[in-house]
C-alpha cells in the first residue's frame, strides 16, 4: 500500500533524480504524499508532502536534491490522515536517522508511548516513524547499524518491511518482514524497493528476498543477512526479464487502456504457460485434495467466483469461494490437512490473502496453490506451489489483464480436471481447451474493437448516471460483479453487482423511469435473463445487455449503445469475453468524468495492510 526505493551510489549528484526516476514507478502503490531524504557530505536533506510525485516533485524540486545515497517514500494512507507531517521518509530523535517503511506496525500505540517515555520526539501519526526511532534506540546501546537494524525489528510487531540510514555512514539498510522488498545491482549503484518496477530504471540485475532478511547497501554490492543471527546469506542476482517499459503506456492515454488492450496477447501467454509441464504438479495438488477453497479479494475474488461455476460445470468440483478477510470465520473450522487453498492474488502480497497463507501452514490446514502475477512476491516464495498468470506488469490501480489472466487459468484447469475425473469427455475438453489457445486472442481483440466504440458512446449517457446495477447469471455472476468494481473504484459511482434472478427479492425496488440496469448474458440463460429484464423494463427501468447478440433481447434496448455486443462464441468463452465491454465502460466514463482511471482516489494496487 505504500512503496518505498533506497539507493546507494557513486555519483554524489544524482540522487534526487534517481530517487525521483525508480520511486515514481510505484505511483500505483500509493499517491496520497510523497518524500525524499537525499544525503550529502553528512547531512540529511528531507523534503516532503501531500500529493503524486509529479506534484510534490514540482513544488519542493525532489529531481534537484544533491547527494550519494537517499530514500524516498510514496504513501498511502492508513495510520494518520494523508498529511506533510506524517509524510515519509522520517526523522529520528533527531536529523541523524532518516527512513520510510511500508506495511502496518501493529504495536503502534504502545510502542509510540513506550519511546516518548523514554524521551524519543516522535513528531507523527505514522507508523513508518516508529521504525527509525526504534533503530535509532538501539544505536544509543550498540553504536552500530547492523546491529541496531537487526535489534529494532523485535519491537515491532505487524508486516512491514523498511529502509533506514545514519548521515554519517555511507550505507542504507532495509529489513523485510511481510511485505514486499527486492534489490538491485548496477553499475556505481544498488537499490532496493517495494517492487520491481522501481528497480528496473536501474538494472534488472534482481535479487529477490525473504521475510526475516535484511539488507546492506553499499554502491558497488548488495549483501543479505538473516535477521535472527545476522548470518550473511548467499543470494546471487538474477536476471529478470520483465520488460522495463511494460511499466511505461506505450502510447495510451492511460496504463488502464494498454493493459486492457494487452489482453489478445496474454490470453496466449497464459494458455501457453498452462500447456507447460507444470499442469501435472498443479492438477494433482488439486485433485488429491479432498476439499478445495478459493480464496482472493477485489477483482481476484470476481474471477475466483467465475472461477467456481467452470470448476462446477468442467469438473464437477465444488469450490467454497471466500473473500480473503471472510476465510477464517467463514470457512476456518471446516479445513484439514487433506484441504487444498488457492490463493488468488495478483501482486502476491495482498495481506488479507498473506493473512489465511500463515493461517493455513501455522495450523497444517493443508496445502496452498497460489495463482499470481508477481514474480518474486511473498505468495510465490511461501505457497506450496503457484500458478504464474504471465501477464506482465499491471500498474493501473483497477485491475483488467489480471482478472482476464485468472479467468483463464480456472477454466484451463477446470477442463483437465474433467477430462481427468471423467467428467467431459476427452474430447470436449479438448475442444474447449483449443479454443482458448487458439481462438480466445482472435474473439479478445474483436471485443475490444467491437465494444469500444460502443462502450465510449455509452458512456457519453451516463455522465450524470450516480447509482444503477449490474447483473450476472450463471458464469457471468462474478463478471457482474467485477463490471460494477470497475464502475465504483474508477467512476464513483454506486453500481451495485449481484445474481440477476435475486434482484426482484428486494432491490427491484430502486427502478424508476429510466433507472439503469444492466445485464450481462450468456447464449445458454439469456432465456432466463429475459425474464428479468422484463421485470425492469416493466417499471421503465433502462436496460443495458452485454452478450453476443440475441434477438430476442434486442426490443428490450432502447438505443445501440445499450447493447454491447461481443462477437459470437459459445457459452464457455461468453464469460471471458463479456467483462471487456465492462472494462471499457468504466474506462471511458471515468475519463468524461475528469477522473485519472489508473489513479483512483482512496485506492491503492496493494493493500499490505488488514
Ligand atoms: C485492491 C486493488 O487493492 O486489491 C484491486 O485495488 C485488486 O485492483 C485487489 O483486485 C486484490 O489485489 P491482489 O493483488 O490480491 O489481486
Amino acid at each position: 500500500m505504500c512503496g518505498i526505493t533506497g539507493i546507494v551510489t557513486r555519483d554524489s549528484d544524482s540522487i534526487g533524480e534517481l530517487l525521483v526516476r525508480c520511486s515514481s514507478k510505484l505511483t500505483y502503490r500509493g499517491y496520497d504524499s510523497v518524500g525524499v531524504a537525499a544525503v550529502r557530505n553528512g547531512k540529511v536533506d528531507l523534503r516532503k508532502d501531500v500529493g503524486t510525485v509529479e506534484e510534490v516533485n514540482k513544488l519542493l524540486r525532489l529531481s534537484t536534491m544533491k547527494g550519494d545515497r537517499g530514500i524516498a517514500q510514496l504513501r498511502w494512507a492508513t495510520y494518520g490522515a494523508p498529511t506533510k507531517v506524517n509524510a515519509q521518509p522520517h526523522f529520528g530523535c533527531d536529523d541523524v536517522f532518516y527512513g520510510a517503511h511500508n506495511g502496518n506496525i501493529h504495536n503502534y500505540v504502545e510502542y509510540k508511548k513506550e519511546l516518548i517515555e523514554t524521551g524519543h520526539i516522535i513528531r507523527s501519526e505514522n507508523d513508518g516513524e516508529l521504525c527509525v526511532h526504534a533503530v535509532d534506540k538501539y544505536y544509543e546501546e550498540t553504536g552500530d547499524m547492523f546491529e541496531s537494524v537487526r535489534l529494532s525489528i523485535q519491537d515491532l510487531k505487524g508486516a512491514f518491511a523498511y529502509a533506514v540510514g545514519r548521515a554519517d555512514e555511507q550505507e542504507i539498510y532495509a529489513v523485510k518482514m511481510g511485505s514486499s522488498l527486492v534489490a538491485g545491482v548496477a553499475e556505481g549503484a544498488t537499490i532496493v524497493s517495494s517492487d520491481l518496477p522501481s528497480v528496473l530504471p536501474l538494472t534488472n540485475n534482481v535479487i529477490y528476498l525473504a521475510d526475516g532478511e535484511m539488507l546492506v547497501l553499499t554502491p558497488d554490492d548488495v549483501k543479505v543477512y538473516r535477521i535472527e543471527d545476522g548470518k550473511q546469506l548467499e543470494r546471487v542476482p538474477q536476471i529478470s526479464n520483465v520488460d522495463a517499459h511494460a511499466a511505461e503506456k506505450g502510447g495510451y492515454p492511460h496504463f488502464m487502456l494498454k493493459e486492457i488492450n494487452e489482453q489478445p496477447h496474454i490470453a496466449q501467454d497464459v494458455v501457453g504457460n498452462l500447456d507447460g509441464p507444470r499442469i501435472e504438479e498443479w492438477l494433482k495438488l488439486i485433485e488429491d485434495a479432498s476439499k478445495h477453497y478459493l480464496v482472493a479479494c477485489g477483482s481476484s475474488y470476481n474471477a475466483s467466483i467465475v472461477g467456481t461455476y467452470y470448476f462446477n460445470r468442467l469438473a464437477g468440483l465444488p469450490m467454497l469461494h471466500a473473500i480473503g478477510g471472510q476465510f477464517q470465520p467463514q470457512y476456518g473450522m471446516t479445513m484439514d490437512e487433506d484441504s487444498l487453498s488457492i490463493l488468488v492474488s495478483q501482486s502476491g502480497e495482498t495481506k488479507d490473502i498473506l493473512n489465511v497463507l500463515n493461517l493455513i501452514k501455522g495450523d497444517n490446514y493443508g496445502k496452498t496453490l497460489g495463482v499470481l502475477n508477481v514474480i518474486g512476491s511473498t505468495l510465490m516464495f511461501q505457497a506450496d506451489s503457484y500458478i504464474p498468470m504471465a501477464c506482465g506488469y499491471e500498474v493501473s490501480v483497477p485491475a483488467t489483464k489480471t482478472y482476464y489472466s485468472q479467468s483463464i487459468i480456472f477454466a484451463y484447469l477446470a477442463a483437465k480436471l474433467g477430462e481427468r475425473n471423467g467428467h467431459i469427455d476427452p474430447s470436449e475438453a479438448k475442444s474447449f481447451i483449443n479454443r482458448l489457445r487458439n481462438d480466445l486472442p482472435a474473439l479478445t481483440q474483436t471485443t475490444i474493437d467491437r465494444t469500444g466504440i460502443l462502450a465510449k458512446n455509452l458512456a457519453r449517457t451516463m455522465i450524470d448516471v450516480k447509482d444503477l446495477y449490474c447483473l450476472g447469471y450463471g458464469f457471468t455472476d462474478g463478471v457482474a460483479k467485477e463490471g460494477a468494481l470497475k464502475i465504483k473504484e474508477i467512476c464513483y459511482n454506486h453500481c451495485e453487482g449481484m445474481y440477476s434472478s435475486e434482484f426482484k427479492h428486494g432491490p427491484l425496488s430502486i427502478v424508476t423511469k429510466n433507472y439503469p440496469v444492466i445485464f450481462i448474458t450468456t447464449t445458454e440463460d439469456s432465456w432466463m435473463v429475459i425474464n428479468h429484464i422484463n421485470e425492469v423494463k416493466a417499471r421503465h427501468g433502462r436496460t443495458i445487455v452485454v452478450g453476443e447478440f440475441e434477438e430476442t433481447l434486442e426490443p428490450y434496448v432502447d438505443s445501440k449503445h445499450d447493447y454491447l455486443e461481443v462477437p459470437t462464441s459459445d457459452v464457455l468463452i461468453n464469460p471471458i469475453l463479456d467483462v471487456i465491454p465492462l472494462q471499457l465502460l468504466s474506462y471511458y466514463l471515468s475519463v468524461d468524468l475528469g477522473i485519472n482511471p489508473d489513479l483512483p482516489r482512496n485506492l491503492s494496487k496493494t493493500l499490505t495492510v488488514d
